[in-house]
């Protein structure tokens, strides 16, 4: 198992623990360039982590003024389904904070030129971003690159509109470039059903296009017991 993962117990001890790390490297950022680009994920995983971060204690040691908020995908739809990634930010994380909502720049996958809205947001992304939260699908997918996906060989644009393999299927992701060059990048996966694709991922063989989670295989990973099941102990 990498140095990099770190378990928890079980998926609330993961979500303090990732809202932990959360705010130890915004202000380490901060600290070090004035400033920091964060770029979220949707899915359960990461909500927990906004849950706890947004509501307790440790919300007061973000530097809220200095961070700014993206998304690593989002979905095609408008911000206030509910099954927008901007949506789930905005009723965890952000609640309360108009502050930080007014720094939230949302990924337009429901433009009706998504390619132009991609490319327009690529420009936007800070490049690199300090911080990059991912999610992992069971099937291995992370932000809205899904195995065998033609994004995972975009070397030129940063931000693309993709066809998912999970509802809704119109999305819009970063791409391979955008996770490898991040400053940091932390993967949450919770769940004994994630167990086997946990454990090729961390284990298995290097294959980005079966397993594009496996972008951010030598980062920090925080997982909770039961997705730790497979994995290889050090
Ligand atoms: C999305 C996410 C996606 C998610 C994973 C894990 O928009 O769906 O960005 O990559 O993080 O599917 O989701 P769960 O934590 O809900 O399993």
């Amino acid at each position: 198992m990498s140095p990099g993962v770190h378990v928890a117990s079980d998926s609330r001890a993961l979500a303090r623990r990732a809202a932990e790390w959360l705010v130890e490297r915004t202000r380490a950022a901060v600290a070090a360039r004035g400033g920091c680009a964060v770029a979220l994920a949707g899915g359960s995983t990461p909500r927990a982590t906004y849950e706890v971060l947004g509501a307790s204690a440790l919300a007061g040691a973000v530097p809220w003024p200095a961070v700014d908020w993206y998304f690593g995908d989002e979905r095609a739809v408008p911000p206030d389904d509910p099954e927008s990634n901007y949506r789930l930010a905005a009723e965890t994380l952000l609640a309360g904070r108009p502050q930080a909502l007014a720094r939230t720049r949302r990924m337009p996958a429901d433009a009706e030129d998504a390619e132009a809205a991609a490319r327009a947001y690529g420009r936007l992304l800070p490049d690199p971003l300090d911080v990059v939260i991912l999610g992992m699908g069971e099937d291995g997918h992370t932000a809205s690159l899904f195995p065998g996906s033609p994004a995972l060989d975009e070397r030129i644009e940063r931000v693309l509109p993709v066809t998912g393999e999970k509802p809704p299927f119109r999305r819009m992701t970063i791409t391979p470039q955008v996770i490898e060059t991040a400053r940091d990048v932390l993967v949450l996966v919770a769940g004994g059903e994630k167990a086997a694709m946990l454990a090729r991922a961390l284990d298995g063989p290097l294959d980005v296009r079966a397993v594009p989670v496996q972008l951010a295989r030598d980062r920090a990973w925080i997982v909770d017991r039961a997705a730790a099941s497979g994995l290889r102990r050090p």
